[in-house]
Formats: structure tokens, C-alpha cells, sequence
């Protein structure tokens, strides 16, 4: 029988875990299909190191963990399946030479400072390089709104201000050529958004889009008179 995240963290004997209880229902939902598959998993901030051990317990043999932090006491939570690289999520050399060790996450976890220079800087520099059909996800995104993490309601340079222009990115086909489709239009396929959590699911439009429609052949016929 599969135990679910919850269990994982409520059972959790081996190192520290410090989480919001509602993330669970957002890691399940977008990591889920990642149990038991060969997954490169990055985690920015290993805290006390028990996350990086919980990822590896729920996502099973096939997990590869690798947790970011600048902290080097960090170093000593590496085992099995978990390598720890002491950096600054802030520094693009360090977070490439991540990626040219263990190569493009199929996960990222942006748990680190949550200071909004640097989740913004992180994000514009590692989402491009996550697997196509990878997923990326920041957490804790009260900060955003937190004037000592360079957040505030609304304020320039806040992550949920850039998640606001990238919804219309998403967007851009429709908007009859007001914004030109961008590299992250034609690279994200949705973005979800809960209470302090933003999460990316990434993946091309490999075919046009088309609307159909299915349903009795009367109905459908109707339908379609309607629209003209
Ligand atoms: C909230 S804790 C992580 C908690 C852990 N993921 C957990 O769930 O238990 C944040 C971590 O981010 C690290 N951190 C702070 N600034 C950082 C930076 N610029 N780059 C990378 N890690 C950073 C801290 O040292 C700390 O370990």
C-alpha cells in the first residue's frame, strides 16, 4: 500500500521537517507522479535536513535528492540517494554547476531565503534549464508580501508581481498580438497558485490547439447551427 506525504512527515523519526501542513496537499498533487520513476529532485534549503530525507522515503529507490544551501553545516545531511552542494541559490555559477554535475531537475523546490531578489533571480535562471515536462514550485510566498523580504502588496520586484505578467505571458496567443508569445509561453502549460505556494507545470503545446465538440449527433448539430 502507498503512504502518502502526510504520513511521511506525521511519521517522521529521522531528521527535522519544518512545513505548513496545507503544502502537503500541493506536493501530492504535483510530485505524485514522480513515485518510483528515476526523478532528479532539487531542493533549494535543506533547513535540518529531514525534507531531503522525506522526498527520498515518499518518491522511493529511483529518487535522485539534491539539496542547495548556503548554511555548510548543510554538507553532513547527504547519504544515499541525497547530495548536498553548499551555494547561494542568489549566485548562477553555483546554481550552473549544479546543473552540470547532476543535469536539468525534473523538480525544483524553491525553499530557500524566500528573499523576493532571490526567488525571482533563481527562478528566471533555473526554470528555463527544468526538464520540459518538469515541474518548479516556490514555497512560503507570504514573504512576497513581507517588506523585509522585498515584498509588499502590489510592489515591483515581488515574485507574485512577476507570476501576475506571467499569467498573461501564458496567455499571449490570445491577446491578438498585444504580447508576443515568449519562450515561457510555449514552454509552461499551467500555473497553479495555493495559499503561500506557486507551482509551474511545464510541458510544449506539441499540437495546435483546436476546439472540438462531442456529445449526440442532435445536440452537437444544433450546437454548431448556433454558432453560425
Ligand atoms: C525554511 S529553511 C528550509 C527548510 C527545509 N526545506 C524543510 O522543509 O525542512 C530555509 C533554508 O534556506 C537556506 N538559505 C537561506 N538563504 C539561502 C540562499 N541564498 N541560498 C540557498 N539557501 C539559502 C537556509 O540556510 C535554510 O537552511
Amino acid at each position: 500500500m502507498r503512504v502518502s506525504l502526510w504520513s511521511e512527515f506525521l511519521n517522521n523519526r529521522q531528521r527535522t521537517i519544518h512545513k505548513w501542513t496545507h503544502y502537503f496537499a500541493a506536493y501530492e498533487a504535483h510530485f505524485q507522479r514522480y513515485v518510483n520513476r528515476p526523478v532528479l529532485f532539487l531542493e533549494i534549503g535543506c533547513g535540518r535536513g529531514g525534507s531531503a530525507q522525506m522526498w527520498k522515503r515518499w518518491l522511493g529507490p529511483h529518487a535522485r535528492i539534491v539539496g542547495i544551501d548556503v548554511n555548510p553545516e548543510c554538507a553532513q545531511f547527504a547519504e544515499d540517494q541525497i547530495a548536498i552542494r553548499i551555494g547561494s541559490q542568489a549566485d548562477m555559477g553555483f546554481l550552473q554547476s549544479v546543473l552540470d554535475e547532476f543535469g536539468a531537475p525534473d523538480v525544483v523546490l524553491d525553499d530557500g531565503s524566500h528573499q523576493m531578489a532571490h526567488v525571482v533571480e533563481t527562478f528566471r535562471y533555473l526554470y528555463p534549464r527544468t526538464a520540459r515536462d518538469g515541474v518548479y514550485m516556490v514555497e512560503d510566498l507570504h514573504t512576497a508580501y513581507w517588506d523585509e523580504y522585498g515584498g509588499g502588496l502590489g510592489r515591483e520586484g515581488s515574485f507574485m508581481e512577476l507570476c501576475k505578467r506571467l499569467m498573461d505571458e501564458l496567455n499571449a496567443d490570445w491577446t491578438r498580438g498585444q504580447l508576443p508569445p515568449t519562450e515561457f509561453t510555449r514552454t509552461t502549460l499551467s500555473m497553479h497558485f495555493y495559499d503561500s505556494i506557486a507551482v509551474f507545470e511545464r510541458g510544449r503545446h506539441e499540437v495546435a490547439r483546436e476546439e472540438r465538440i462531442s456529445g449526440r449527433r442532435a445536440l452537437v448539430n444544433s450546437l454548431l447551427r448556433r454558432k453560425g
